[in-house]
């Protein structure tokens, strides 16, 4: 394949990522973004494989690893399961972050990279790989924490160090010293001494900034790691002199920035505090979590019979899906029951918060997988002020998006944060198994008000009962 002939198909490549990510914005429009991206991305790695920069027998190694790379892929996407989405994807990024690392080292110490370049361009071209390997070395190491911390193998409680931004600012200054050191190194051998220190401090810089974040933070960490992943893989092209890969990572890299900046909107967090780290904490406190937090109060608990009960008598009915329809599985049922609804003239309504569940949008793709139809979905904005008139909020497997004590209780470690008000309805049904918390690892006062009643249980059993007892009915 001729140089302008690559060239064209990388630029017909970058038009289909763009057109993807317009389509990405819509549920509607999202699988047809999808399809834009993968052709995209196939006419990508073609014009990659049969460019001019590739020679003949360099194909068969890239076939090789592109063999082994996609049976691993194939293999833990068939393998995951939807609560699991959210590590795949950090787990994703950390080698985006990885192997922009390694791409710059193999830069650097590759004899024949830099000896047609100037003075001036071997020293742009060093100041890429450094910055390459640092935007890396912090993804990398992030990213795995973010995957500990999403799958419950690190506690989501943050490690607040004393001193820690004195500790951030100093190992920033250590880095510019090493970058300088690295740009006037005599050999390869100082230049690689210098890289290491440097990707060192990266690192555990990567460690620490994700092990401060609060559990009620991780939305905002994983749209974070998705931005720098892409411009690790931004700074990869640079190193490489790709056109494609410098403006595919800065797509990525800006849209994800603009999500991190949607999250921190959502959850009424500064961004720059989020990086400092130490939310979700009660401003330092060590808050209860998990099946531990137990606050004082009663309960009304209900039945599957009653909450049919309850549903067939409403006239509208708000449901709010949570992380707990996710690990049930329970979108189906809900769906069936919301059309059983519907058909007896009920206006049954879903409200989805931004950060429900564990990654952005996952509500939205388990409801568009139980075919849920987009026109009874809403956002919280659109839906928050229809609570008073709604006879009946469902809410299942939620906590943290519908806490009171987020407006309520200035001390509460996600003060600020905007809900759905569920408590607002005349009656509110919260399905889960148990009083445990949330992720953010905080006491819900919803549980004890008046007009709210419990269903414990497994939420796919209890509303196959419910819709059971509705049929019945
Ligand atoms: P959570 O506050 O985590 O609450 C989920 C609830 O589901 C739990 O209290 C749990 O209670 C219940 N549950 C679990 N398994 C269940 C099952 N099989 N059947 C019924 N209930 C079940 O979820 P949320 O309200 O969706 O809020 C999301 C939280 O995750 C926020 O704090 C958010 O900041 C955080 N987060 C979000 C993201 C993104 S990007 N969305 C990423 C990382 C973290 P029981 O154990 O008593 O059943």
């Amino acid at each position: 394949m001729s140089e302008s002939l690559a060239t064209v198909s990388y630029i017909g490549a970058t038009m289909l990522f763009i057109l993807s990510l317009g389509g990405l914005s819509n549920p509607e429009s999202s699988r047809r973004g999808n399809l834009y991206g993968m052709i995209g991305m196939t006419i990508a790695v073609l014009a990659t494989l049969f460019g001019p920069r590739v020679t003949v027998g360099g194909i068969s190694w890239i076939v090789l690893a592109m063999v082994v790379g996609g049976s691993i892929g194939l293999y833990a996407a068939r393998m995951v399961k939807m609560t699991q989405m959210p590590e795949l994807v950090a787990s994703m990024h950390s080698l985006v972050g990885l192997a922009a690392m390694l791409v710059g080292f193999a830069n650097y110490i590759d004899p024949a990279a830099a000896t047609h370049l100037t003075e001036a361009e071997k020293a742009i071209h060093e100041i890429e790989i450094y910055i390459g390997i640092l935007i890396g070395a912090v993804t990398f190491s992030g990213s795995v924490i973010a995957f500990g911390k999403l799958s419950g193998k690190i506690g989501g409680k943050p490690m607040l160090l004393p001193g820690r931004h004195w500790m951030n600012l100093a190992g920033l200054l250590v880095v510019i010293w090493f970058g300088r050191e690295f740009l006037h190194a005599a050999s390869i051998n100082d230049g690689m001494a210098a890289l290491t220190v440097m990707t060192v401090i990266a690192l555990l810089f990567g460690i620490h900034m994700v092990m401060a974040i609060g559990g009620a933070d991780m939305p905002v960490v994983v749209s974070m790691l998705n931005s720098y992943s892409g411009w690790a893989a931004a700074a990869t092209g640079f190193m490489l002199s790709n056109d494609l890969l410098i403006v595919t990572g800065a797509l990525v890299g800006s849209s994800g920035a603009i999500l991190s900046y949607i999250m921190c909107q959502a959850m009424n967090r500064n961004f720059i505090s989020v990086i400092a780290g130490g939310f979700g904490t009660g401003g330092g406190a060590v808050v209860s979590s998990g099946a531990g937090a137990q606050p004082a109060g009663e309960v009304v608990p209900v039945s599957a019979t009653e909450t049919a009960e309850l549903l067939r008598e409403a006239r509208s009915v708000i449901i709010v899906p949570g992380y707990g329809m996710a690990v049930a599985q329970a979108q189906h049922t809900v769906y069936e029951i919301a059309k059983h609804l519907r058909e007896k003239g009920v206006n049954v309504r879903f409200g989805i918060h931004p950060v429900a569940g564990r990654m952005p949008g996952h509500m939205n793709v388990l409801l568009a997988e139980a075919k849920v139809p987009y026109d009874i979905v809403f956002e919280m904005d659109e839906l928050n002020e229809d609570f008073p008139e709604t006879d009946v909020a469902v809410v299942i497997g939620a906590n943290d998006i519908v806490n009171p004590a987020a407006q309520d209780d200035p001390g509460s470690p996600i003060a600020g944060m905007p809900v759905l008000e569920v408590w607002k309805a005349k009656t509110s049904i919260v399905m889960k198994r148990s009083m445990a918390s949330g992720y953010a690892g905080v006491d819900n006062p919803l549980f004890y008000k008046d007009n709210n009643r419990m269903l414990f249980g497994d939420a796919k059993k209890m509303l196959d009962e419910v819709l059971a007892a509705l049929k019945v009915g």
